[in-house]
């Protein structure tokens, strides 16, 4: 049979349609944030990376329910064209644009001071911010790139925030992991490019590994003050995620991508985590992207793991 007219039939067309259906339909959640009555007034919210993709529709989302909503963005331009467009589609003039460089640790302490120095309380932290396929590159500070920008920034930015909001409790902080963290390997000399993983993939996917031993150490460090700690997946989302690779990965991306999810479904498990009643003081978990808990890989579990990261991360960053 002649391969053109067999891969040109109309079923072929109808099939890939209702797969694409069947897809959509098993990615939707039980929980809607448009259900989800929390009036966040009066509160406060920091989320990194809200310039575009999830972290913009995660702003866009508190800022609807009208909480001080401050945009963590490394450009200025990008983050005022969010901004303007955030107030206008919101009407909350309470949003708010602060520069911040995840991959810099000395960035990470001056955004965290002028916080401190500006709020008064902080209610939500949602460490949103994070890239992949960058070059391996070793930073001013010594630090390998990737791990600085998706781990060690969130990592010394969450402490630098902590006692703030312990005065603001109940306050919750979300950290966005990837289900991809279970392909990931953990070794802690990864985090000044020692020892790197074999493939950029892979280094993605231990930075997103090592986000979620965070947020489980982070949870118990903070058992009875109030504030809550997790991690999130926000599914398969079509964003500017794969920027850093070449074209034929980001075309192969962006055919495939009418069966992701799109930013706006992207943001819901974090939102969920953010400002459900359903997740209040619920702590140290991690949740799939339509928002039900989920046992993230064996090594993500490794309590003994978490507690060396936290003290690597703390002499790394400074902290100790
Ligand atoms: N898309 C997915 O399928 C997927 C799946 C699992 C997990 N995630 C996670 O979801 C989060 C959001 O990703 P996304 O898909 O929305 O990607 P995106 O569209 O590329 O957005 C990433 C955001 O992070 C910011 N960012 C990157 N590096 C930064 C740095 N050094 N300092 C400050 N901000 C920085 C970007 O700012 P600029 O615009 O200035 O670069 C942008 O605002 C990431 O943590 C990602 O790992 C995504």
């Amino acid at each position: 049979m002649d391969l053109t007219a067999f891969f040109s039939h109309p079923s072929w067309f109808v099939c890939s349609l209702l797969l694409a259906l069947l897809f959509r339909a098993r990615r939707k959640g039980s929980w809607h944030p448009g259900m989800c009555p929390t009036d966040l007034r009066g509160k406060t919210a920091i989320v990194t990376g809200a310039n575009t993709g999830i972290g913009k529709y995660i702003a866009l989302d508190l800022a609807r329910r009208n909480a001080r909503t401050i945009l963590a963005c490394r450009s200025r331009e990008r983050g005022q064209a969010a901004l303007e467009e955030l107030r206008k589609g919101t009407g909350n003039p309470d949003v708010v644009l602060r520069i911040v460089d995840t991959s810099s640790m000395a960035s990470v302490r001056c955004f965290a001071q002028e916080i401190l120095q500006q709020e008064k309380r902080l209610d939500i932290l949602v460490n949103n911010a994070g890239a992949s396929g960058l070059p391996f590159s070793i930073t001013a500070e010594g630090l390998e790139l990737s791990f600085a920008t998706n781990y060690l920034g969130p990592f010394l930015l969450t402490n630098l925030l902590l006692d703030t909001m312990k005065h603001s409790a109940p306050a919750r902080i979300v950290n966005v992991a990837s289900f991809r963290h279970s392909s990931g390997t953990f070794n802690v000399n990864h985090l000044t490019g020692k020892g790197r993983p074999k493939h950029y993939d892979q280094t993605y996917s231990s930075t997103k590994l090592m986000n979620i031993l965070f947020t489980a150490e982070l949870a118990r460090r903070l058992e009875g003050t109030g504030v809550t700690a997790n991690s999130v997946n926000p599914g398969v989302v079509k964003t500017e995620i794969m920027r850093h690779f070449n074209w034929l990965v980001r075309l192969l991306f962006n055919l495939a991508s009418v069966f992701f999810m799109t930013a706006k479904e992207g943001s819901t498990s974090t939102v969920y985590c953010a400002v459900s009643e359903e997740a209040a003081g619920i702590t140290g978990k991690y949740f799939d992207s339509d928002c039900s808990l989920k046992l993230p890989s064996a090594l993500a579990r490794d309590p003994g793991l978490a507690s060396k990261l936290w003290e690597t991360s703390e002499q790394l960053t400074g902290l100790s």
